[in-house]
C-alpha cells in the first residue's frame, strides 16, 4: 500500500529532490564563501547503500515518481552512476534527473544516460570567461559548455540552463545568455534569488526581479506566455519570438508557486525536509542507523510532511533563513 506524502495543506509530494553531498568544486558568490564552507563529517553522509534503500522506500511506500539528484555538486560525489542505477532498478515509470555545475559532466554524461538518468538542469549564469571568473572564482566556463554538449548528444534532453543574475555582474548579459541557449537548443530559466547563501548576505533590493527580467528581455526579444499548463513547475513559461525556442523564469520570492508544490527533499546526511526554507528537519539518518524498518522510516518521513509550512514567508517579518544553505539542501 502507498501513503501519500500529504501535508495539511492537501498537497502531496512526490517529486523527491535527493542531494548527494554538500559539495562543490564552484564557489559561486550568491551562494558560499571563497574557502567553501565546513563540509558534513563523511560518517554523518548516507552511503550509497542508505540513499538508495531511502529513495525505494519513498518509491515504494509514499507515491514518489520523480527523483531530482542534487548537491552541492552531485557529480563530486564518487557513487553517483551507481546510485542513479540502482534508483533506476526502483522502477521504469520514474522520472529521474540531476541538477548540476556540468563540470566533468562531459566524461560522465554517456554513462549517466546508460544508467537511467533521464535529464539534467545544468547551471550556468553566464557565456562569458571573465564574468564566469567573477561569479564562480573559477577559469572552468569551457567544461561547463563541454558538459552541456555532452550532455545533450547522451540525450540527457531537454537540457535546461537556471541562470541567477546579479545586478552589475551579468545582468546586462541576459539577452546574450538567451541567445547562445536557444542556438544551441538549450531550454534557459532565469532564477530570482533567493536568501538561502551560506554569507546570510541575501537582500530583496539586491535581488533582481522577474519583472526586471521581463523588462530586460523584452528589449530584445518578443515573450508570448506559453500554452502548455505549467502544473507544479517552478518556472513560468514564455515563447521567444513567436517560438520555438522559450525561456523560463523562476520568480520564487515576487511570485511564489508554494501552493502547487509537490516537493520534498532528503539532504545528504539523511534529514528529510519538507520544504526548501523548512525550519526543521526529520532525522531518517539516525532512526536507519539504530535499525528502524522501511515501515518505521516511512511513518516518519509522513510525519514530516504534516509539519510543512503554507509557504516560504519571505515577506514576513518574522521570517528567518534556514540555517542550512542552498548548497546543503539542493536546489
Ligand atoms: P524541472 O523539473 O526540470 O523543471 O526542475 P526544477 O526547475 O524543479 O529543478 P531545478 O533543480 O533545475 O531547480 C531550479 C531552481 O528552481 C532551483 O535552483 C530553485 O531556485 C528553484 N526551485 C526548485 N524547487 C523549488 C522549490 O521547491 N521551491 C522554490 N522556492 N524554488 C525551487
Ligand atoms: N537563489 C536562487 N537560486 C540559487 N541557486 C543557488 N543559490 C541560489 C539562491 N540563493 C541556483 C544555482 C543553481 C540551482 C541549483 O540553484 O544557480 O542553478
Ligand atoms: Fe515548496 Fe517550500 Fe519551495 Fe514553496 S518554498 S515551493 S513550499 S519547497
Amino acid at each position: 500500500v502507498t501513503r501519500p506524502l500529504a501535508d495539511r495543506f492537501g498537497r502531496v509530494a512526490t517529486d523527491l529532490r535527493v542531494s548527494l553531498t554538500d559539495r562543490c568544486n564552484l564557489r559561486c558568490s550568491y551562494c558560499m564563501p571563497a574557502e567553501g564552507l565546513d563540509w558534513l563529517p563523511s560518517e554523518q553522509v548516507l552511503t550509497d547503500d542508505e540513499v538508495v534503500r531511502l529513495i525505494g522506500i519513498a518509491v515504494e511506500h509514499l507515491g514518489v515518481d520523480e527523483v531530482r539528484f542534487t548537491g552541492g555538486e552531485p557529480l563530486v560525489r564518487r557513487g553517483l552512476v551507481d546510485v542513479v542505477r540502482r534508483t533506476r532498478e526502483l522502477g521504469e515509470h520514474l522520472n529521474l534527473s540531476a541538477t548540476t555545475n556540468a563540470l566533468g559532466l562531459a566524461k560522465t554524461a554517456t554513462a549517466l544516460a546508460e544508467a537511467g538518468l533521464d535529464r539534467v538542469n545544468v547551471s550556468l549564469d553566464t557565456v562569458r570567461a571573465d564574468t564566469f571568473h567573477t561569479i564562480t572564482r573559477r577559469d572552468r566556463l569551457s567544461d561547463v559548455v563541454d558538459g552541456l554538449a555532452a550532455a545533450q548528444a547522451a540525450g540527457l534532453g531537454p537540457v535546461k540552463v537556471n541562470a541567477v543574475l546579479l545586478r552589475g555582474v551579468n545582468d546586462d548579459q541576459a539577452g546574450e545568455l538567451l541567445r547562445w541557449c536557444l542556438e544551441h537548443d538549450y531550454h534557459l530559466r532565469f532564477i530570482e534569488q533567493m536568501p538561502l547563501d551560506a554569507q546570510h548576505g541575501w537582500h530583496r533590493e539586491a535581488m533582481v526581479t522577474a519583472d526586471e527580467i521581463f523588462a530586460l528581455l523584452e528589449r530584445e526579444f518578443v515573450l508570448t506566455p506559453a500554452a502548455e499548463p505549467r502544473g507544479s513547475a517552478p518556472a513560468e513559461l514564455f515563447t521567444v519570438d513567436g517560438g520555438p525556442g522559450t525561456v523560463g523564469v523562476i520568480a520564487s520570492v515576487t511570485r511564489p508557486f508554494c501552493g502547487d508544490c509537490d516537493r520534498v527533499r532528503l539532504t545528504a546526511d539523511g534529514q528529510v525536509r519538507n520544504c526548501l526554507f523548512a525550519r526543521e528537519e526529520s532525522d531518517l539518518r539516525t532512526a536507519m542507523r539504530a535499525g528502524a524498518t522501511d515501515e518505521e522510516l516511512a511513518d516518519r518521513w509522513v510525519v514530516a510532511m504534516r509539519g510543512k509550512a503554507a509557504g516560504h514567508g519571505i515577506d514576513d517579518e518574522t521570517f528567518l533563513q534556514p540555517t542550512r544553505p542552498m548548497s546543503a539542501i539542493g536546489g
